[in-house]
């Protein structure tokens, strides 16, 4: 069988690691797909930094426009995240035809609603692991390890930077600005840090697990949004001399009025497991009423940790290209059930 081929839509932290990952485990990849992976061409505005990666092999262009209207190419890789030009690419991608990867959680959690409908309409899939957590397979494990369960509450640590600036300062005794700027130089950080900071991210990260979990549509506008930026270092260490860690929650339940949803700072005893979920860690809890409360651990950021979910994606549309078209769309695109009635 002739080669999948692939198109990257930007090379920075994630798209580097993404470029690495299939490269190197190629061989472990083609074997689990079915069919061989090839990324044939990349899209990078910035052809210094695509040295992070081995472009050898791929095509690189300045213009991602190239990549989604190319014919050879079956499944996009959008990682150049944010919502204006990632969503237009996207949506051109869908409209060709090719199956969509995606990192982009404020894309997902934004336009979801309307990208799902335009993949449902055209048969393709649109996956997005990497969106929530990082390397933590915490949509699959929602999506089918949980899939028998009706989801009570999921409440997790969904902000790596945020954790990391929580953490460094709690251990270390760092400035919050000082910290910030080494999660950015790690390549942790947001392109604009005060999506970390201020919540933001971790909401569109709660938007997309609540409507996995409780299945109902994408609704960012209705969460309540708190970020760490009022936390001092004095707080820090009163909690730590009451026995409590500061941690920065989403957390989704559902109770008799609807579905709540919020993010803020909040005080857990010291002794729980997700008090000590440090650094660029996530860790998120899922309470089902069969298995009970179930706990997933990993790096919530980074190159590799989060190229670990993309490549995963790019092998699920790979394996579901073989299977039949009508059974594989439900698989990985978005499809609200019954519950999409609940009040928010
Ligand atoms: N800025 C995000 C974080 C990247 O720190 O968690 C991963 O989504």
């Amino acid at each position: 069988m002739k080669p999948v081929k692939v198109g990257v839509l930007g090379l920075g932290t994630v798209g580097g690691g993404t470029v690495n990952v299939l490269k190197r485990n190629a061989a472990e990849i083609a074997r689990r797909a079915g069919r061989e992976i090839v990324v044939t061409r990349a899209s990078t505005r910035d052809l210094e930094r695509s040295r992070i990666c081995d472009t050898q092999g791929i095509a690189l262009t300045a213009d991602p426009y190239e990549i989604v209207n190319d014919p050879e190419i079956e499944i996009v890789v959008e990682l150049i995240g944010g919502e204006t030009i990632a969503k237009d690419l996207v949506l051109k991608a869908i409209e060709n035809g090719k199956h969509v990867v995606t990192a982009n959680k404020a894309l997902i959690a934004l336009h979801g609603n309307e990208i799902f409908a335009k993949a449902s309409g055209k048969g393709v899939m649109v996956a997005f692991e990497a969106a929530v957590a990082g390397g933590i397979p915490i949509i699959k494990a929602i999506r089918e390890g949980l899939s028998g369960n009706q989801i009570e509450w999921v409440a997790g640590i969904i902000n790596g930077t945020g954790n990391f600036i929580l953490t460094e300062m709690r251990d270390k005794g760092r400035d919050f600005a000082d910290v910030l700027a080494e999660a950015q130089a790690l390549g942790y950080a947001e392109a604009d840090p005060t999506f970390d900071v201020e919540g933001i991210d971790a909401a569109h990260k709660l938007t997309i697990l609540a409507s996995i979990a409780f299945g109902i549509p994408l609704q960012f506008d209705k969460v309540y949004t708190e970020g760490i930026t009022q936390i001092t270092r004095d707080d820090v260490d009163y909690a730590d001399t009451l026995g409590y860690r500061i941690k920065h929650l989403g957390i989704a339940r559902k109770t008799s009025e609807g579905i709540e949803l919020r993010v803020h700072p909040t005080l857990i005893p010291a002794r729980r497991l997700i008090a000590n979920v440090d650094g660029v860690m996530n860790a998120v809890l899922v309470k089902g009423d069969a298995v009970g409360p179930t706990l997933y651990y990993g790096a919530g950021a980074g190159a590799e940790p989060t190229a670990s979910s993309v490549v995963a994606d790019v092998i699920d549309v790979v394996r579901a290209l073989t299977s039949d078209p009508e059974n594989r769309v439900p698989h990985l695109a978005f499809q609200p059930n019954a519950l999409a009635d609940i009040p928010m």
